[in-house]
């Protein structure tokens, strides 16, 4: 039995006195969100919740102040920092760091879709994705839940089962025989399967130590799966697929072809994990509990505090820091063991943490990756930026970009852009091209491999992060910019405005002009962080 230790309650539990009820209605609003693909109305988020209206206003205002949404009119957007709360699952599990690599390296060798998924009660959820990129591929992201009977990882999860978790499968296929209860899969076809098929498949996969999936969720999509053991207790740890299509493969093709190379991609991840160095603690998120009261002296009524405070204690868990008692929760977070208690209650009511071994220790759950993280899981770095540029846009009134080298290297394309409402505002429709050396963003972009003295000495400072050109394009244009740079610290895109002379003199665009460019790379970067640490984020 692997993550199957829990039952979660059924619709009818009621909470536990000790419940922390304003966190409970955060959750069920960050999962509303992520069902609908990460933004509603707020009245749609007040229909699907059954919350007062005044109630929503409160919490998406407080998942807004904590940076995990934002209110765009009369909608809800998740933003790319929710997914710090998959991330401490991800890191905690450690799983996709230790064999990640090796799932894309399988992919590129096969050059099919290769995925890890790990059990989540009577569904499995998928923790890593190496997709291809083809015109025909349906392919789920990381966090997505699937029935454990359409896929081919159940039946080796389910050979594992007890009698209770059969009890509680059988339960949900009589209670949602279309599985409306899953959004990433189509309804199932009104001939479903009997259960007595996986029943059947779940014996034979413990016999043969592999499944297939022959188009159990959708007509032309195959999948041939092996459980990776974890080699300290021999148990399920994750299983690896294989995802073809019948145009490509016949799920007896995958077997007789691909299943081989997948499982010695299988023994090479397990000897990884039996080599694999203990976790290294990363540092604790310690000092959030103040951070939250400040909030709450500035909001007032429209903070609520113990629903932030609720949250952080998900981020406490992370590599290194799987189990983690009480003690050591209040210690991360900065909470009074009080509150920290009554959110792990709270947490292990909604199936998100579970009480785990004998030393009074906590873990997250699987189901934490519910909280925001399918939706922004194939995120793009100018989808990322948009937001940050409309709203500098709106501070400066002038027109903002973010920009990426070309090919060739010798022109910048926009990739993102917002105007300003001037009659002589800049071109920066997306796709447009510049050529790099008359562009602030190209100056910054080839920093680092033009030689210094090429660069025209009064409009270029790479050394000081940023780059000016004052009129070389374009007679009366201003360009200030600076780099973007990834987690490895690569300059991988560039942030710039653009202004008309007569608006702004040489010396206001470096003094005004610079420090807002600045801080708004700063929060795409910091966004881009938190996206890149387990999902790869397009740069175009
Ligand atoms: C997938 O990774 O997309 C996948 C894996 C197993 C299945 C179906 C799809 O059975």
């Amino acid at each position: 039995m692997s993550a199957n230790t829990t039952t979660p309650p059924g619709p009818g539990t009621s909470a536990p006195g000790e419940a922390v009820v304003p966190l409970m209605r955060g959750v069920a609003v960050l999962r509303e969100l992520t069902g609908a693909g990460g933004a509603m109305r707020l009245s749609e988020l007040e229909r699907a919740t059954g919350l007062a209206r005044s109630t929503v206003d409160r919490v998406t205002a407080t998942l807004a102040r904590m940076g995990y949404a934002r209110l765009e009119g009369r909608d809800a957007i998740l933003t790319p920092r929710v997914m710090e709360l998959g991330n401490a699952y991800l890191a905690a599990l450690r799983l996709p760091a230790l064999l990640g690599s090796r799932a894309d390296a399988l992919a590129d060798e096969l050059d099919e879709s290769v995925s890890l998924a790990v059990a989540d009660r009577d569904g499995i959820r998928f923790i890593h994705q190496a997709t291809r990129r083809r015109a025909m591929s349906l392919s789920f992201r990381i966090g997505d839940l699937l029935p454990a009977e359409r896929t081919a990882p159940g039946p080796l999860f389910a050979a594992d089962w007890t009698d209770a978790d059969w009890e509680r499968w059988r339960t949900r296929r009589a209670a949602d025989p279309q599985d409306r209860g899953f959004s990433a899969v189509p309804a199932a076809a009104p001939h479903r399967a009997p259960d007595e098929d996986f029943v059947r498949r779940a014996a034979r996969a413990a016999a043969e130590g592999w499944a297939l999936d022959d188009q159990l969720i959708e007509p032309g999509l195959v999948a041939v799966s092996v459980p990776v053991r974890d080699p300290g207790t021999g148990r399920v740890a994750c299983v690896a697929n294989v995802v073809s299509h019948t145009s490509r493969h016949t799920a007896s093709d995958l077997r007789d072809t691909l299943l081989p190379r997948l499982r010695a991609a299988v023994t090479a991840m397990e000897r990884d994990l039996l080599q694999a160095p203990a976790a290294a603690p990363g540092p604790s998120p310690a000092g959030l509990a103040l951070w939250t009261g400040a909030s709450k002296q500035e909001l007032g009524r429209e903070f609520i505090e113990s629903l932030a405070r609720g949250l952080t204690v998900l981020t406490a868990f992370g590599e290194g820091r799987a189990e983690l008692t009480l003690t050591e929760v209040a210690k991360a977070t900065g909470l009074a063991r009080a509150t920290a208690r009554r959110a792990l209650i709270t947490y292990e009511h909604l199936g998100l943490v579970t009480p785990g071994g004998p030393e009074r220790t906590f873990s997250l759950t699987p189901q934490v990756l519910s909280l925001g993280f399918p939706p922004l899981s194939r995120t793009t770095l100018p989808r990322i930026a948009t937001p940050h540029l409309a709203a500098l846009a709106e501070r400066i009134h002038e027109s903002t970009a973010l920009a990426v080298l070309t090919d060739g290297g010798d022109e910048i394309q926009y990739t993102a852009g917002v105007a300003a409402h001037h009659v002589m505002s800049v071109d920066v429709t997306v796709g447009t091209r510049r050529p790099a050396r008359v562009t602030a963003a190209g100056r910054v972009l080839t920093a680092g491999y033009s030689s210094g003295g090429e660069a025209s000495a009064a409009s270029t400072v790479p050394d000081a992060g940023f780059a000016f050109v004052d009129e070389e394009l374009e007679q009366g244009l201003r360009s200030v910019a600076v780099p973007v740079r990834d987690r490895a610290g690569r300059v991988v895109a560039a942030v710039g405005v653009a202004t008309h002379a007569a608006r702004r003199t040489a010396e206001e665009c470096v003094r005004d002009l610079l420090p807002e460019v600045a801080a708004t790379a700063a929060l795409v970067e910091s966004d881009l962080r938190v996206a890149a640490r387990f999902t790869r984020v397009a740069l175009s």
